[in-house]
């Protein structure tokens, strides 16, 4: 049979290709930074919960296409907290995780041809996915300094065939989180232009409770422009549940209803079960896995400080520390190097996009910090 020309010419996902290097997976001195997985299980109290409901016989039904009503009001309720901003029950529509949310937005907005503008490095299904629709992704330059992506580029490569701008905040592969004014120059260019912003924020609760991830929320217009995407995966550890969200405006989620009935039909049932009771009962248990995060991106921060250390720390935030090698070698080899003589798991830059090569991303959120000083000691032996 003929298959695709667009999905075979997209890159087969890479997590499988890095453990395809690793000679004995069963080692005990093998650091695991390959993939952004939460190290832990969901809490007790969780499992038990749908456990007993499950058994109760929930969750073995479809549900509404947008999801339980109860938990897109919990949702939005929680946004609307979090952002000091307003979001209605009707401005979420549940998803089977955050992938899904991105491709079924896509799929919204985009026909083969048109154009989103896309900050390099960016996260490798979204480039999958808008290669298999025949979308053309634009590429904002990586700046290893300060790792934000600029709008004055993205606004010269603005063009008739553009319907999106795509950020990732905090970032997936950099860990960089953007500042809420370089977000919300996105989205007056955006705006201006009759365009999308969308921004995947899987990772938001990691960033300091302190600090607003941005304001756009608070804007009487967000719903024309914005579209925010959601994961429940990490922050209460069930990505094998599948739920996330897409909370945008009527026009959008009208449209988006139909790709949603014709893939998923509804995010999981059990899985929406579960995101439900973590937003009600886990308030507590969410802030004290953040902080744990917290305090190993200032771990893996110190850690880096050292001056024997010829890999520089370019960013590093919620799950990832982005690094740049000292080899005048591929990311790709400089990785497959790692793993095979210094047994530390990781990805190359490249799989991130192009101008990656000097590039490695550790996700450390897998690691206890008390290991930080012999990923250190191995990088070093590896110089
Ligand atoms: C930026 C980003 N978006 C989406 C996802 C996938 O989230 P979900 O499990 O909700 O599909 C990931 C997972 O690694 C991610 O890093």
């Amino acid at each position: 049979m003929k298959l695709n020309p667009n999905v075979l010419d997209c890159a087969a996902a890479p997590i499988a290709e890095a453990w395809s290097w690793v000679e004995d997976p069963a080692s005990p001195n093998l650091i695991d930074m390959c993939q952004a997985v939460p190290a832990h299980l969901p809490p007790q109290s969780l499992r038990d919960y749908l456990g007993d409901a499950i058994k109760a016989g929930e969750g073995a039904t479809y549900t509404d296409i947008r999801g339980i009503p109860a938990l897109r009001a919990a949702l939005a309720g929680n946004i609307s907290e979090r952002y000091q901003g307003s979001v209605d029950e009707a401005d979420v529509l549940i998803t089977a995780g955050c992938n899904q949310a991105f491709c079924s937005v896509i799929d919204t907005l985009c026909q083969a041809g048109d154009e989103v503008i896309v900050p390099l490095p960016c996260y490798f299904n979204h480039q999958m996915w808008l290669s298999a629709r025949a979308v053309t992704p634009r590429y904002l330059s990586f700046d290893a300094e300060t790792a934000m992506p600029d709008p004055d580029e993205a606004r010269a490569l603005i063009n008739a065939r553009t319907r999106a701008i795509l950020l990732v905040t905090p970032n997936n592969p950099s860990g960089a989180i953007y500042s809420p004014e370089c977000i919300e120059a996105f989205f007056e260019l955006a705006r201006e232009h009759g365009l999308a912003l969308i921004v995947d924020e899987t990772y938001r609760d990691f960033i300091d409770i302190e600090q607003l991830p941005h304001r756009l929320f608070a804007r009487a217009d967000w719903r024309d422009t914005f579209v925010h995407l959601y994961s429940f995966s990490k922050v209460f550890s069930l990505t094998g549940f599948r739920t996330g969200a897409v909370v945008a405006g009527q026009p959008l989620l009208e449209q988006l209803k139909k790709i949603q009935d014709c893939t998923a039909i509804c995010a999981p049932h059990a899985g929406q079960l579960a995101a439900l009771y973590g937003l009600q009962n886990l308030h507590d248990w969410k802030l004290e896995k953040s902080d744990e995060l917290a305090q190993r991106a200032i771990a893996i921060r110190r850690a880096f400080a050292n001056p024997d250390l010829k890999y520089r720390l370019v960013s590093a935030g919620a799950y990832f520390a982005y690094l740049q090698h000292p080899f005048d070698a591929s990311a790709r080899d400089v990785v497959r190097r790692l793993i095979q003589q210094h047994e530390i798991v990781c990805l190359p830059g490249s799989y991130f996009g192009q101008q990656q090569e000097q590039f490695i991303r550790l996700a450390y959120a897998n690691v206890h910090e008390s290991r930080f000083e012999d990923v250190i000691a191995r990088l070093i032996a590896s110089q």
